[in-house]
Order: C-alpha cells, then sequence, then structure tokens
C-alpha cells in the first residue's frame, strides 16, 4: 500500500494511517460497486445488444422491441417465464445470477414505462429455475401474452428468421 511510507513520514499523524486504510477499503467498495454496476451493460452490449440494439427498439419484422414489453411481462408469472426461456436470454453463457442482474437493467434502462411499483427483481435462483426448459414457439407465447394483457398486434412478433444474417431493409 502506497499510502501507508506516506502517512509514516507524518511524525504527529498517529490516526493518519487507520484513516487512509478506512479511505483505501472505502474507495475498494467503491471500486466493487461501480464494476457491478457496469457489469451488466457490458454483459448486454456483448450479448445482446447486436440484435436488439443499444436502446432495445430491436429490428422491425426481426427482432421485437423490449421497450414496451419487458416491464409488462416481469410483472406477471406467465411474462416472467418467457422472458427467461426466450432463446437469447436462455441460451445465453451468461451466469443464472449475471442474466438475472442484466434483466433487472433492462427493465430499468430500455423501457419506455417507468419501474412499476410491485416490480420484484429476477434472481439468479429465479433464473436457475426457469432457464432449462426451453419455449417450443417463443413467437406464439408471445402473442399469447399481449394479448391476454389486451396488447394484441401493438408488438407484431418478429418473423423466425433471425439465423438470416441481413435482410435489404426495403424487402
Ligand atoms: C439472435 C438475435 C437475438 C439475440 C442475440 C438476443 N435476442 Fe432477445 N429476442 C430475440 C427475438 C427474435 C425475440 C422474440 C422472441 C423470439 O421469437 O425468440 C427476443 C425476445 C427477447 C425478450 C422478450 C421481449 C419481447 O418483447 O418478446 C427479452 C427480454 C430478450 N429477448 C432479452 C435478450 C437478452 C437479455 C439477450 C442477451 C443476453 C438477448 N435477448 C439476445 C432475438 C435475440
Amino acid at each position: 500500500m502506497s499510502a501507508v511510507p506516506a502517512a509514516r513520514a507524518r511524525p504527529a499523524g498517529a490516526r493518519r494511517p487507520l484513516v487512509a486504510r478506512a479511505g483505501l477499503a472505502a474507495a475498494g467498495l467503491l471500486l466493487a460497486a461501480a464494476a457491478q454496476a457496469y457489469r451488466p451493460v457490458v454483459d448486454y452490449e456483448v450479448n445482446c445488444q447486436g440484435c436488439h440494439l443499444p436502446d432495445g427498439s430491436g429490428e422491425a419484422g426481426r427482432v421485437p422491441s423490449v421497450r414496451r414489453t419487458l416491464t409488462l411481462f416481469s410483472m406477471s408469472p406467465a411474462g416472467r417465464d418467457y422472458v427467461i426461456r426466450v432463446p437469447g436470454v436462455s441460451q445465453s453463457s451468461l451466469s443464472d445470477a449475471d442474466t438475472a442482474a442484466l434483466l433487472n437493467w433492462m427493465v430499468a434502462h430500455l423501457s419506455d414505462d417507468p419501474l412499476p411499483p410491485g416490480f420484484v427483481p429476477y434472481t439468479g435462483a429465479e433464473v436457475a429455475r426457469v432457464r432449462h426448459r426451453p419455449l417450443a414457439d417463443p413467437a406464439r407465447r408471445r402473442a399469447d401474452l399481449l394479448r391476454a394483457a389486451g396488447r394484441a398486434g401493438k408488438d407484431p412478433a418478429p418473423r423466425r428468421d433471425i439465423s438470416v444474417v441481413k435482410r435489404p431493409r426495403n424487402g
């Protein structure tokens, strides 16, 4: 610790080293907290943004926008089940805990709607429980959920061609 020799050099600073050490510890905690907060952003950039775009708005006809749906889906057990089981989430290489943190970050940062009061954060345990049962037909499950929420047709289901690299925009 570079702070220790400097503190010793002060003759009357009997308390300084302790304070300095406490300061360093606090800085360490802050750094850890910052890394924690930074993590979901990077996970999103690396694993999701290629399809969902930086603001979550997706690509018409290919990847749905999560901006009006993620909060909605996150408020019901059936919706959460869908969110955790879509291929991009369930099959990513992220750990259960990181996936939960990422979803919570998306709810807070990539939604048009403010965080609903009753929102329950996703947890690693919840992700672990659900993710290993892949959805047979995500588009259909999505349409069912939107219909049940009275939002049928408002957020059209994507076409199932996400493996195609790029389609002409005017196609
Ligand atoms: C290859 C493109 C692709 C990647 C990569 C991808 N997704 Fe998706 N995502 C989709 C598509 C397409 C859907 C619509 C459901 C379906 O048909 O699979 C979707 C649906 C979702 C939904 C549900 C929202 C809704 O309105 O249906 C969430 C949440 C989501 N993705 C999160 C993620 C996260 C988090 C990652 C990264 C860990 C990710 N996705 C990576 C294409 C992708």
